[in-house]
């Protein structure tokens, strides 16, 4: 949720720790901070705001130093303050800590650490580690170290700086890599915090400890005994984490879904039949994720049970503790997760792990917590997305829940699949009309999105952008959920979308369009066909394979959201309130 780093090298430290921060900053933005060291002092300058104002108002790049640490944070424990912003600083001043994550026991610590003599300066959770590291650093940093995580109960991925001018980074729950430059290392919270300066990377585990100490990297566990993990080097390239021609990310990414189609269809060979050969042999399927991952589950199990006759439940992962109670080894639990990272979706595993059951998992990040601990692993092969609104991981998903499906179904898929990648470039030129529609919709207060069958995940899917993006309140219905309530809500002013291809489904969802009509409100069809019912059509094109329907349905609801966002001065790559890899419960 807040993107951290650390770094110690040869060159000055806060201009990279800025430029680090802008790149992580989707993971978390309502406040930014640094601390650095300079000649024996740490100094610290934090605030509210993205990293580029904050900057503007503190000059935060001009710190000197050529070893620093940084945060960029949302909010868990304590307002949007500026004290609340991280890094924490213990009473003396000698160490300064960043966080991510949250302590849940930091109440009970805080009053051990206040009976102790020590005085608080924020309301966060975070700064008991400040203090923590304080009352045993005279014992050295590695002591210090050590006995601060040992106290610490909840999830954690901390980086401090020392007076002595050592870096030290912890992980427990919450992920935290080295960046192996040449001329020093990083600790961060995610390899794009250094991508610029190297593609080395070494993933700590939980339970790690680091210290980067004159030039020199240790590794150790939590009772000191030390931990060697290879240095691993990233796939992902500067260029993709670049904006390039767009004005936002979420717009590139929303463009790049052409080659997403492509590149999701290139897996391993040996991985895919080891994932479907699991599959295959489950007596119970189960399928889990978050938000946008959610509704590609309910593709998934659509996909299974029309193409293969397969029963799979899905649950919402943050209702798995709740739902995956009768679990065994023969069952599998199917995770899909664009960033690997999200805390109910991890916790889900668990849950899974604990009764024995297999994990197969679907990322986009291949160097995740999910992708290591999973039997096997797939990737949506789609590159780095930074917009916080998931798009082409979206439709990367489910073009390789196509390729699974075909693998697991003999071939059922095999027609067209070049095809839908020329379809969605279609889609993705055909933004004009979009904008046309979104102009009209610019002030509705209440959007609804109808979809029966494959098209009712991509009713949540819109309805969720909707949110997201627009700050406007969408619903995503089921078609034939109508007059079983929501038709109460039709009236003039009100917004309906109809996903309505021109499939099995095209009639039924038509006569709701006329149902919905006659109650004056006004009805836009993303469909193949026009129809008199629709006062505005958003045209995708004619697919023959009916299942591919759902990619060329969303990009229209992905591009609207966006325009929204435009129209009401929204920035569609950071909404407010949200983050885009949520690591807390
Ligand atoms: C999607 O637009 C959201 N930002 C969010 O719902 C997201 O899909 C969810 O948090 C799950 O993330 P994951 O795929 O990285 O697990």
């Amino acid at each position: 949720m807040c993107s951290i780093i650390g770094y110690k090298g040869k060159n000055a430290a806060a201009p990279i720790l800025v430029d680090s921060l802008k790149r992580m900053e989707y993971r978390g933005y309502d406040s930014v901070g640094v601390a650095t060291f300079d000649s024996g002092s740490i100094l610290v300058r934090k605030g509210t705001g993205k990293v580029l104002e904050v900057n503007r108002n503190l000059n935060i790049d001009q710190m000197a130093g050529k070893i620093g640490i940084g945060h960029t944070r949302w909010a868990t424990h304590g307002g949007v303050t500026d004290k609340n912003a991280h890094p924490h600083s213990a009473c003396k001043n000698d160490i300064a800590v960043v966080h991510n994550g949250i302590i849940e026991n930091y109440q009970e610590l805080k009053e051990e650490l206040i009976g102790a003599g020590h005085t608080f300066a924020s309301e966060t959770d975070s700064e008991v580690i400040a203090h923590l590291l304080e009352i045993h650093y005279s014992s050295g940093v590695k002591e210090a170290m050590i006995e601060t995580c040992k106290r610490l109960r909840g999830n954690f991925a901390i980086v401090a700086v020392f007076q002595d001018g050592t870096i030290c980074g912890a992980r427990y729950e919450e992920p935290l890599v080295i960046g192996v430059a040449n001329d020093g290392y990083f600790v961060s919270s995610d390899v794009l915090g250094f991508l610029e300066y190297t593609d080395k990377a070494i993933f700590l585990e939980n339970g790690d400890i680091c210290i980067v100490d004159n030039s020199k990297l240790e590794i150790f566990d939590f009772e000191g005994r030390p931990i060697a993990h290879p240095i691993t080097q990233v796939a992902w390239e500067l260029g993709d984490i670049d904006k390039g021609k767009y004005a936002h990310y979420t717009l590139k990414e929303i463009n790049e879904q052409r080659l997403t189609v492509v590149h999701a269809g290139r897996q391993d060979q040996a991985m895919m039949n080891k994932f479907c050969d699991i599959l295959a042999s489950a007596k119970d399927i189960y399928i889990t994720g978050s938000g946008t991952s959610y509704h590609s589950t309910l593709i998934f199990k659509h996909m299974l049970a029309r193409f293969g006759k397969i029963r799979a439940e899905t649950v919402v992962s943050s209702e798995s503790q709740y739902a995956l109670t009768s679990m065994d080894r023969n069952s599998v639990l199917v995770a899909i997760s664009q960033s690997g990272e999200t805390a109910d979706v991890l916790d889900s595993v668990r849950l899974a792990r604990n009764q024995g059951s297999k994990i197969l998992s679907i990322v986009n990040v291949t160097t995740s917590s999910l992708a290591r601990i999973s039997d096997a692993c797939l990737s949506t092969n789609c590159g780095p997305e930074i917009g916080v609104a998931a798009t082409k991981s979206f439709t990367g998903q489910l073009a390789l829940i196509y390729n699974i499906t075909d693998r697991l179904c003999e071939k059922c898929l095999e027609t067209e699949r070049a095809d839908l990648a020329v379809a969605v470039e279609n889609v993705v030129a055909n933004q004009g009309s979009v904008i046309k529609v979104a102009e009209q919709m610019k002030d509705a207060s209440d959007i609804y999105l109808l979809g029966r069958s494959l098209h009712y995940p991509i009713a949540l899917e819109g309805a969720l952008k909707l949110k997201e993006l627009a700050y406007v309140h969408a619903e995503g219905i089921a078609a034939g959920e109508l007059k079983h309530g929501p038709l109460a809500l039709m009236e003039k002013n009100t917004f309906v979308i109809m996903i309505n291809p021109h499939d099995a489904t095209f009639n039924d969802t038509i006569s709701n369009a006329h149902e919905i009509k006659a109650r004056g409100a006004t009805v836009v069809g993303i469909s193949d066909r026009n129809d008199d019912v629709y006062d505005y059509w958003i045209e995708i094109p004619h697919l023959k394979e009916e299942a591919y329907y759902p990619v060329v349905e969303v990009i229209p609801l992905q591009i609207l959201a966006y325009q929204l966002a435009l129209a009401k001065n929204a920035d569609p790559d950071y909404p407010r309130n949200l983050a885009k890899s949520v690591t807390v419960r």
